[in-house]
């Protein structure tokens, strides 16, 4: 074991908060908050994790269940537990070559990983480094041709499903990114970059990885024809000219010949739209709070979309997972599997591929502790009649 690795062992970390904690004390406030924060009062961030509070456990004792098993399938592929790392951009900020460290631990704990389009790495390390499966979201930042070239070299390097993102037309404010100088720090002028800079000299170690790793990241797998890469700095503009409509699906489905995954539903309406246009999984998503704030928690509408297309196409969550118990809950009302992101990317800006590991462990550990005092043999049979849900969850 490295000193990285045993830097996130426990009695150090025991959960995904310590990893939280650390990566506060190792990543400079503007890379700290872009993981942590929210958008506008974040009551969605804070009303995504306080949803999965309000749903009690209903256990059954005295019944011993000594092997418990967390194996399933997404999409036909076959996982080792029903956890799927969310796309997350600028991992290569949290960590050098984040985006492949975080993908190399996904396959080594058998689950899939997902590279976000705002991503550091080049999609062929991504999928070379991976050693499991790895799916590729989407976003039309650069324009439809370079969408295409994108969804090109994720076929041709084996990513096995495409993630639509359908709730960017714009991003959402954060007011976090905004008082650290996001804007600024990108800028490249010293006059604007100065009255922020202090945070990253306070971070050395960060700072001497960051310089070791090439520095500020470019959008690899957002080449703009006769430009190159796309600039960092050129994100915000690119996301607002780059709106996914459903019309967008059609010929979306028609360059990607494999699985589609729609990721943003909030209600059974748009779950409806999911299927209509031939998707074959969705993530019922509000982004991690970082979008439209004020929108309900997706533990609580989950209930609705499955009621409305559970029978159609596979259901996942993501939002608010930092507990192996959160995962159990989003399975009894009938998710498949979920995807979690802030939780695995406290641990890359922590300790990078280790930290990364240690976050997978630590859900692993904590969902078989769960199914055992739960009384239940494996997550294929979770469902609502272990858990008491609320009245007003129910849909009609
Ligand atoms: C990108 O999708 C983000 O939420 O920052």
């Amino acid at each position: 074991m490295n000193r990285l690795s045993r830097s996130v062992q426990s009695p150090r970390v025991l959960n995904i908060e310590d990893l939280r904690t650390r990566a506060k004390r190792r990543l400079p406030r503007v890379v700290f908050d872009y993981i942590d924060g929210g958008a506008e009062d974040e009551s969605t961030l804070r009303g995504n994790c306080r949803a999965f509070e309000a749903l009690a456990l209903r256990p059954r004792c005295a019944v011993a269940n000594p092997m418990c098993d967390l194996r399933t399938t997404v999409l036909g592929t076959s996982v080792s537990m029903p956890l799927i790392l969310a796309p997350v951009g600028s991992c290569r900020l949290m960590f050098p070559r984040g985006e492949e460290a975080a993908a190399r631990a996904a396959g080594e704990a058998g689950i899939i990983c997902t590279l976000s389009t705002l991503s550091g790495c080049r999609l062929e390390d991504v999928a070379a480094a991976a050693a499991g499966p790895v799916w590729y979201q989407l976003y039309l930042v650069g324009g439809r041709d370079c969408a295409l070239a994108g969804i090109e070299r994720a076929r041709s390097t084996g990513f096995s499903a495409l993630v639509v993102t359908i709730d960017t037309p714009v991003a959402g404010l954060r007011e976090r990114d905004l008082r650290n100088g996001a804007k600024e720090l990108l800028s490249g002028k010293v006059a604007q970059m100065l009255p922020f800079i202090n945070q990253l000299l306070v971070r050395p170690r960060w700072l001497a990885a960051f310089f070791a790793d090439g520095g500020l990241m470019k959008f690899e797998n957002v080449v703009i024809p006769g430009n190159g890469p796309m600039l960092y700095a050129d994100v915000t503009a690119a996301l607002e000219q780059s709106v996914v409509t459903w019309k967008d699906l059609k010929w979306i489905r028609e360059a990607w010949n494999g699985p589609i995954v729609i990721k943003g539903i909030h209600t059974a309406d748009d779950a409806r739209y999911a299927v209509d246009v031939g998707a074959d999984a969705l993530v019922v998503s509000n982004h991690g709070g970082r979008q439209l704030d004020g929108v309900a928690p997706t533990l609580r509408v989950l209930p609705e979309v499955v009621a409305a297309v559970g029978d159609r196409i596979e259901v996942l969550l993501d939002g608010g997972i930092r507990r192996g118990s959160d995962i159990v809950k989003a399975l009894c009302l009938g998710a498949r599997a979920v995807m979690a992101g802030r939780a695995y990317a406290y641990g890359l800006g922590t300790a990078g591929g280790a930290g990364v590991s240690r976050a997978i462990e630590i859900l692993r550990t904590d969902l078989v502790r769960t199914l055992k005092l739960l009384g239940c043999a494996s997550v294929a049979e979770l469902d609502a009649t272990y858990v008491d849900v609320p009245r007003e969850w129910l849909p009609e």
